[in-house]
């Protein structure tokens, strides 16, 4: 059966501007009751699962690399939030999602990225 919140848009900003990113470049906001995780590293935006996969430490308390890489703050393992690949290698799957900025706001899917 098909999941309508998974295809609907939701505004979380007017602008990136507006979004209140830490220091690492992330910040937590709540969709539609779901809280996600969301990044921007060199203008690029990302939205992902608020807790890790491997031990559900809050993403948005970690940090993104300088290579882009999300960094759990639990135990430093790394992914790679365009795709959800555990790039420092222990086989974990991050769930990230669809998120554009527009001329009229910043808007988040729940519709999973496809695994590149
Ligand atoms: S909880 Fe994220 S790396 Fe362990």
């Amino acid at each position: 059966m098909s999941n309508p919140q998974k295809h609907t848009w939701y505004k979380i900003a007017e602008s990136v501007a507006e979004i209140d990113f830490n220091s690492g470049g992330l910040a937590e906001i709540e969709v539609n009751g779901k809280k996600l995780c969301i990044g921007k590293h060199n203008e690029q935006l990302f939205a992902c699962t608020q807790k890790c996969p491997h031990a559900g430490g809050i993403l948005a308390d970690g940090y993104i690399d300088a290579l882009g890489n999300l960094v759990c703050p639990l135990h430093r393992y790394k992914f790679n939030p365009a795709n959800g690949r555990n790039i420092s290698g222990e086989g974990y799957f991050l769930k990230s999602f669809r998120i554009e900025s527009r001329e009229d706001g910043v808007y988040v899917s729940f519709e999973t990225k496809p695994v590149i």
